[in-house]
């Protein structure tokens, strides 16, 4: 572990907050390091060690399959339409085995802390042009950077419909960044659970792709690494960023906004022994995840060009323009992911956003005035905020559905 870090340091001179998370090749990374974080540094203090690589999701996935080969997910599907709140009872009409299972997948682990939850929500609304700006476009733009996760979208059903996909995450991240989000009211509990069905979906259908399989166990899609992995270009990201960059953040929140996230990782299908317990076990686990698991694919690629092709166009018709998209992903992300990405390198914004960004990010802290904020940390800071709200109210026109098949030919 501690040769891998010094070998990240050495290959990224440890300037961009990834630059810190990604080492060498995965392949490199796989062969000098094997699974070593102690379940001891998880949320559930102890475990079996076994490597995430090759666990997926022992209750969910049976319970899919099975769903699929009786011909009930569109059924399902229409049931579960309207199932929102999460205090709301599941519609009646369910299969029996589907129904055992949600109730229990509902529930909000032992370990979960409401008062941290409210802290979260808190920090969620005072920090959220950042946290949406790295979990938003910062996640989207990483995911394409993780070989396992870019196939696996771009060869699913929503790869054929980035645009749909795209709305279907925000809802997620919408949930999650609620006020209310675990309150009974809000819907975040719901959104998880449908995303784990949704996962365990993919794990059934995915293999039956020809595009994707090769006949190794390791194929089947979305282990709990793969999931550890997107979790820290979430969280981890977000907040190795934000500290980057100099936000003001107290030990509290910094501690309520990692329980958010814990919570949300046990929904979601992660296992208690692999959610890491405290930010500095967070920070070991992703060194030693990301490293092992980003690359170039010319399926990233390929969606990274639609979705900031999607931001260019979509925020406000004509506002923010393709090459302040591209170098904005660039500044957020860093070279060596842009690279893998595709990201064209832009002669002027490259320039412009290093030096405009943290300008307003002081002036958002309080740390300089108005005047002393250059013209073009205004467009920035414009660009964003336009961005969140096309982001965040994309959500509502969509609901999460399991898939019925995969990428159509
Ligand atoms: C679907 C979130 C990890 C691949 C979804 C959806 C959400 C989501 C909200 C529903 C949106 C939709 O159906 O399009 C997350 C979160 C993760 C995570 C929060 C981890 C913390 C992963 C990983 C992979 C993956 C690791 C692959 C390696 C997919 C695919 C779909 C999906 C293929 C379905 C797309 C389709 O409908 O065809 N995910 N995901 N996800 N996710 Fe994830």
């Amino acid at each position: 572990m501690a040769e891998l870090s010094r070998r990240a340091a050495l290959l990224t001179g440890g300037a961009a907050a990834l630059g810190a998370l990604v080492a060498s090749s995965p392949a490199q990374a796989r062969a000098l390091v094997g699974w070593n974080w102690s379940p001891s540094d998880s949320v559930a203090g102890s475990g079996s060690g076994v490597d995430p690589h090759w666990v997926w999701d022992a209750d969910g996935d049976p319970l899919l399959a099975s769903l699929f080969e009786r011909g009930l997910i569109p059924r399902v599907n229409e049931l579960l339409w309207n199932w929102e709140r999460n205090d709301q009872a599941l519609p009646d009409g369910l299969p029996a085995d589907m129904r055992d299972f949600l109730e229990h997948a509902r529930q909000l682990p032992a370990w979960a802390d409401r008062e941290k939850l409210e802290a979260a929500a808190e920090f969620n609304k005072a920090r959220g042009i950042y946290l949406n700006l790295c979990n938003g476009p910062g996640g989207g733009i990483l995911a394409t950077a993780i070989p396992k996760e870019a196939r696996a979208v771009y060869h699913s059903a929503g790869g054929a419909d980035m645009e749909d996909r795209v709305a279907k995450t925000s809802r997620f991240g919408f949930s999650v960044g609620a006020l209310n989000a675990y309150r009974p009211d809000g819907t975040c509990v719901v959104e998880c659970v449908k995303t784990r069905l949704v996962h365990a979906a993919v794990r059934h259908l995915l293999p039956q792709s020809p595009h994707w399989r090769n006949g190794a166990a390791e194929d089947i899609p979305i282990s709990q690494e793969d999931m550890l992995v997107t979790w820290h270009t979430l969280p981890t990201f977000a907040m190795r960023t934000m500290r980057e960059w100099e936000v003001a953040i107290t030990d509290d929140e910094a501690e309520a906004y990692l329980h958010v996230w814990q919570v949300t990782a046990h929904v979601l299908g992660i296992s208690d022994e692999y959610i890491p317990a405290t930010w500095a076990a967070a920070h070991a686990q992703s060194d030693q995840v990301l490293a092992r698991n980003m690359g170039p694919t010319p399926e990233g690629v390929t969606l990274t060009d639609i979705l900031l092709g999607q931001l260019a166009e979509q925020t406000s018709p004509g506002s923010v323009s393709r090459p302040m998209c591209n170098a904005l992903a660039r500044y957020l992300v860093g070279d060596r992911a842009a690279d893998w990405d595709g990201i064209p390198r832009e002669p002027v914004w490259d320039r412009v956003i290093p030096e405009a960004w943290p300008a307003v990010v002081e002036f958002r802290e309080g740390l300089i005035t108005a005047p002393l904020v250059p013209e073009a940390a205004w467009a920035l800071d414009e660009a964003v905020r336009q961005y969140i709200y096309f982001y965040l109210t994309k959500g509502q026109e969509t609901k999460i559905v399991i898939p019925t098949g995969n990428r159509p030919e």
